[in-house]
């Protein structure tokens, strides 16, 4: 396996690595994405770490939230409800509301469609993904859309729920319900991890976009994967932990990579 790492890639070695990294998709069974925050940057979405990230700009949140809600479910609705957020959930929350997706969501779409991508793991909470038309999605770290129960895990949609006011109790199994969205101290729910970690058991070759490879037990699936011999693709314009042991690593955006890898597939 031949290891391009690209930095600063000029047209040339950006079209030459996305042709290495097509004939290892051509080749490969079972190909599983996985995504962060910096696939959805090109849509207006702010990226946690690095120069812009959120973290980066308004310093890292608790990492009690979950244990905090739990604790008092009601105050926590309330301070939704009277707005009482920080600065850095607001920008987000509003960069959410008006992001739509882009040329790279869709690429990913369409990959799966032609069959070069089996399934997509994102770590993103924006339904982007699924807005592209993505079929076999999983959300590790929830869906900005939902409400989920803590109990029974049922999932709902928020339709146009505002959060004016705490929703009711899970209309299955009468438990508390949250966003679905995973709080920081939150395990992920058991469903979710099973299937992604049935994904990458599955996978020969791992896409990873956009991701600072970063946060437990996302992340650690990247290195199960390597463990067990897939080939890892790295697609960030950024080094990142991952960078050392991926197979390829390209130096580019999601946005400017995607729909490059869709054309060289489908010639
Ligand atoms: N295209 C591709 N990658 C990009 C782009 C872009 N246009 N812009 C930035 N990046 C890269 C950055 O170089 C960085 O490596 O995206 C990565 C974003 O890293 P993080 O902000 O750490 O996002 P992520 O890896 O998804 O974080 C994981 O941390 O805070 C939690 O729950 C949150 O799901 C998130 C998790």
């Amino acid at each position: 396996m031949t290891s391009a790492q690209t930095t600063g890639v000029s047209r040339d070695e950006l079209l030459s690595a996305i042709e290495e990294i097509a004939v290892i998709l051509g080749r490969s069974t079972y190909v599983v994405g996985m995504t962060g925050a910096g696939m959805s940057v090109e849509s207006g979405i702010p990226p946690f770490r690095g120069a812009d990230g959120l973290w980066t700009r308004h310093g890292t949140p608790r990492m009690d939230g979950y244990s905090q809600f739990k604790k008092d479910p009601t105050g926590w609705w309330d301070r939704r409800t009277n707005q009482e957020i920080d600065a850095h959930i607001i920008e987000l929350r509003d960069a959410l509301a008006a992001a739509e997706p882009h040329a790279g969501h869709y690429a990913l779409s369409e990959l799966e469609k032609q069959g070069s991508l089996q399934s997509l793991v994102t770590q993103n909470i924006d339904a982007l993904d699924e807005k592209a038309g993505v079929q076999n999605l999983i959300e590790i770290h929830g869906n900005r859309t939902k409400l989920r129960c803590i109990e029974c895990g049922d999932r709902v949609s928020l339709g146009d729920f505002v959060p004016l006011y705490a929703p009711g109790p899970c209309e299955k199994c009468g438990g508390l319900m949250k966003f679905d969205t995973v709080m920081f101290g939150e395990p992920i729910p058991a469903d979710v991890m099973a299937t992604a970690r049935a994904e990458i058991d599955r996978a020969d070759c791992i896409l990873a976009i956009g991701t600072s490879a970063t946060v437990r037990p996302a992340s650690g699936l990247l290195w199960i994967a390597a463990a067990s011999g897939a080939t890892i693709i790295e697609i960030n314009p950024a080094e990142t932990k991952l960078t050392p042991i991926c197979d390829v690593s390209l130096r580019a955006t999601a946005g400017e990579a995607l729909p490059l890898l869709l054309d060289a597939l489908s010639k």
